[in-house]
């Protein structure tokens, strides 16, 4: 099975990627995980890519298709944050043409602006293995410590609340018309994303089993 998560930011891609992935051993290809690394990492693609990931923009098409062009190799995948615009979408067309394979369905995540507004001001994640919390709904047992590793939770630069909006704003101008993209493709899968992760992980499984 080959599948896109696509929402807003703070829609749950991540947490729902994670649970996904391991209930169906698919690999998880997540665009925002592998350019923190590069980041962390220092390389040039990290150092070209950091100004737009902390305004809370999309990073140029072009430097995207160099980062996915060899993501894909195989059928059993899930991808979080690609594609984001129509122009990404062609992209990811492309690339499954050439390498024989299918999308089987585009898994969207619905949520309201409060939504993510409350939940990004409030996500923390464990600065060593990457496990995501929330302040309120997910906390860790030890304040600011993984439960995981026992590293130290942080809180990423583009979760503050102006660059949240702004994210928002990317989302609803170039993100939201995969919506209509995908459901005139019959790929669309809807999910209310405001509900909690157990239910939101249920709705989706009921679907992708029909
Ligand atoms: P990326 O890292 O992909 O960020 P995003 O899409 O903005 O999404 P987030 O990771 O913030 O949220 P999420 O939907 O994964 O939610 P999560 O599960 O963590 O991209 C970052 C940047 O990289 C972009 O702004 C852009 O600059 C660049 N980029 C990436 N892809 C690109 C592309 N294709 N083209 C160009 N640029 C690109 O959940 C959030 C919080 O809510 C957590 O605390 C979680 O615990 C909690 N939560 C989750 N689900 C629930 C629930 N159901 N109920 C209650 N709490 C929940």
């Amino acid at each position: 099975m080959n599948l896109v998560l696509l929402g807003a930011p703070g829609s749950g891609k991540g947490t729902q990627g994670e649970v996904l992935s391991q209930h169906y051993n698919l690999k998880k290809i997540a665009l925002g995980d592998i350019l923190r690394e590069e980041r962390s990492e220092g390389t040039s693609l990290g150092n070209k890519v950091k100004k737009y990931m902390e305004e809370g923009v999309l990073v140029p098409d072009d430097i995207i298709k160099e980062v996915m062009g060899n993501k894909i190799q195989d059928n059993g995948f899930l991808i979080d944050g690609f594609p984001r615009n129509i122009n990404q979408a062609k992209m990811l067309e492309d690339i499954l043409a050439e390498k024989k394979l299918e999308l089987n369905a585009v898994i969207y995540l619905d949520v309201s602006e409060d939504t993510i507004v409350r939940r990004l001001t409030g996500r923390r994640i464990c600065s060593k293995c990457g496990a995501l919390y929330h302040v309120v709904n997910m906390p860790s047992k030890e304040e600011g410590k993984c439960d995981k590793c026992g590293a130290e939770l942080i809180m990423r630069k583009d979760d503050k609340e102006d660059t949240v909006r702004k994210r928002w704003e990317v989302f609803m101008g170039n993100t939201h018309a995969l919506i209509d993209y995908y459901s005139k493709k019959n790929l669309l899968m809807k999910a209310d994303g405001n509900l909690d992760k157990d239910r939101v992980f249920n709705i989706i499984r009921e679907n992708l089993s029909r």
